[in-house]
Formats: C-alpha cells, sequence, structure tokens
C-alpha cells in the first residue's frame, strides 16, 4: 500500500506525480522604529544615496546599502540607460564595486529601498530576479550567507537570512 503525506498525490498504473511545498524564512519589521542601530545606519544610507538614482525613464529610485564585516557601509542606486538593458539595479552597482575593490571582504547584510520618486510609497520593494541570483553569487564566494533588508522610504521592512529564501530551486556554479 502507498501512503503519501504531501499535499497532492495522483497515481497512476506507472507514474506517480506529487505537489510538493516549499517553506521560506521571512521577518517583517513594522517600521523604522523597530530597526536595531546599525539597521538604522543602513535604511537611512539607502534612503539617501537612492536620491542618485539616474533613473529618467522610468522614474522609479532604488538605493542599497551593504554592510561590510570591516564595518565600512557601500552604497549604491540604480543608473539607466537610454539603451534599457545596458543600466543596472542598485544592488548590483554596489555588490560589484563592493567585489571589485573589497575582494576579501564578507558582505554581511544588504537594505534595499525602491519606489516612484518623489513619492512616499510603503509597499515593500524586493530585489529583482537578476539581483537575487548575483547575490546567490557572493554568499558563493563568501562562504557566507547575506541578510537581505527590503522596504520603501515608509512602512513596514521585510528580512530573510539568505538570499537562497527568495529565490527556490536557485541555479548556482555547482552544476557546471
Ligand atoms: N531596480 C533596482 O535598482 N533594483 C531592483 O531590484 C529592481 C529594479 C531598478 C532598475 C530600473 O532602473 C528601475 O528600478 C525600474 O525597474
Amino acid at each position: 500500500m502507498l501512503i503519501c503525506l504531501h499535499k497532492t498525490c495522483i497515481f497512476t498504473s506507472r507514474i506517480l506525480k506529487m505537489e510538493k511545498v516549499i517553506t521560506i524564512n521571512f521577518e517583517t519589521i513594522a517600521s523604522y522604529n523597530d530597526l536595531s542601530q546599525i539597521e538604522k545606519t543602513l535604511f537611512d544610507k539607502a534612503r539617501a544615496v537612492r536620491e542618485n538614482a539616474y533613473a529618467p525613464y522610468s522614474n522609479f529610485f532604488v538605493g542599497c546599502a551593504l554592510l561590510l564585516e570591516n564595518g565600512e557601509i557601500i552604497t549604491g542606486s540604480n543608473q539607466e540607460n537610454a539603451a534599457y538593458p545596458s543600466g543596472l539595479c542598485a544592488e548590483r552597482t554596489a555588490i560589484f564595486w563592493t567585489s571589485a575593490n573589497y575582494p576579501n571582504e564578507t558582505i554581511k547584510k544588504i537594505f534595499v529601498i525602491g519606489g516612484p520618486k518623489d513619492v512616499l510609497s510603503s509597499t515593500p520593494i524586493p530585489p529583482c530576479g537578476g539581483c537575487r541570483q548575483a547575490i546567490l553569487e557572493y554568499e558563493a564566494k563568501q562562504k557566507d550567507v547575506i541578510e537581505i533588508y527590503f522596504a520603501s522610504p515608509n512602512g513596514e521592512i521585510i528580512k530573510t537570512k539568505s538570499v537562497r529564501d527568495l529565490l527556490p530551486f536557485s541555479f548556482d556554479g555547482s552544476f557546471l
């Protein structure tokens, strides 16, 4: 007899299909006032550097602040281009600069704040798929997780302990 503990099982004479569930972990932080001191500093720097976004095409401004193990904070903002794919997100601008200049330094946290320019939005803006993939690469490079926080200039903040929570079934160098 077959006993199935998963959600939905379809048995045929020769093939068994199973629906499975992946759980991701994340934390919600109600507002800026509930952040720790270092988290507040990262929020402030991400929000400030967001003003430097060059985003004339989308008018969507994103700022990012990375905390390094040595205590330094590196920031970046999105940089667009008339040839759209030549632009780059805030997260990758900051991460690539960090790896180029501090190749042996561990990134501990990434704080991302995004939203339409001049709008006090309260919807947390998650990193795009390409940035998640880039963050995954640097977790592998530094052999340590990177905590991700994302928010908008106002309202709730979402935190994950690793990009793997944002990127199930991820592709990495282990397949190559
Ligand atoms: N953007 C980021 O900077 N980070 C993300 O994770 C999502 C999107 C930027 C890219 C583009 O300049 C604008 O937001 C609209 O997509």
